[in-house]
């Protein structure tokens, strides 16, 4: 288990709780990749208002090239589409194991509608047929993660407890 673990999965998937909560149990430092964005270039809505989602994908692979370039293996909790853009996912397929957090869309939408940050690429009143279209469309990509979770009614400390597992049975 050398390798940096990157969470993945769709917006709203609980990609950082359960990444923070990985990096606690493993001993490892934990980064949100959006939250390093925002830090250096402004609030991610922000970015995607006056720049465009093509800029944002180009400080996202800025920051998660940094990341993995550090020495010790770190756990970083991806944005819903790192994945999508093919230079990010070049560089996690080189040097992390991609675990994703699957959730049904419908479970998505909920929690999306439920919670507080605003995800530019849906808009303020996120509609199911919005959600489901984009989830289809990534939905390989996340596939072709190492670690596949099945996280549906599962609390985030058993979505954790199954990560080290599959991890330490060598699966990836
Ligand atoms: C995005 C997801 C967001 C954030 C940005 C773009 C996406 O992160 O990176 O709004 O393309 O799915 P979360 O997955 O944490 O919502």
């Amino acid at each position: 288990m050398k390798r940096h673990i990157a969470v993945t999965g769709f917006m709203a998937a609980g990609k950082s709780t359960i990444g923070k909560k990985l990096a606690r149990r493993l001993n490892r430092r934990f980064y949100d990749l959006d939250e390093v964005i925002a830090k250096k270039h402004g609030p991610v809505p922000v970015i995607f208002e006056q720049l465009g989602e093509a800029a944002f994908r180009s400080f996202e692979f800025g920051e998660l090239s940094e990341i993995i370039e550090g020495e010790e293996p770190a756990v970083v909790a991806l944005g819903g589409g790192a994945v999508t853009y093919a230079p990010s996912l070049e560089l996690l397929k080189k040097s992390a194991y991609r675990v994703f957090i699957k959730l049904s869309a419908t479970q998505l939408l909920t929690r999306i509608r439920r919670s507080k940050n605003v995800r530019p690429l849906l808009g303020k009143a996120p509609t199911a047929s919005a959600v489901e279209a984009l989830y289809a469309k990534r939905l390989p990509l996340y596939m072709q993660s190492d670690v596949i979770i099945e996280a549906a009614h599962m609390t985030p400390t058993r979505v954790v407890d199954a990560i080290i597992q599959q991890l330490d049975e060598g699966k990836p």
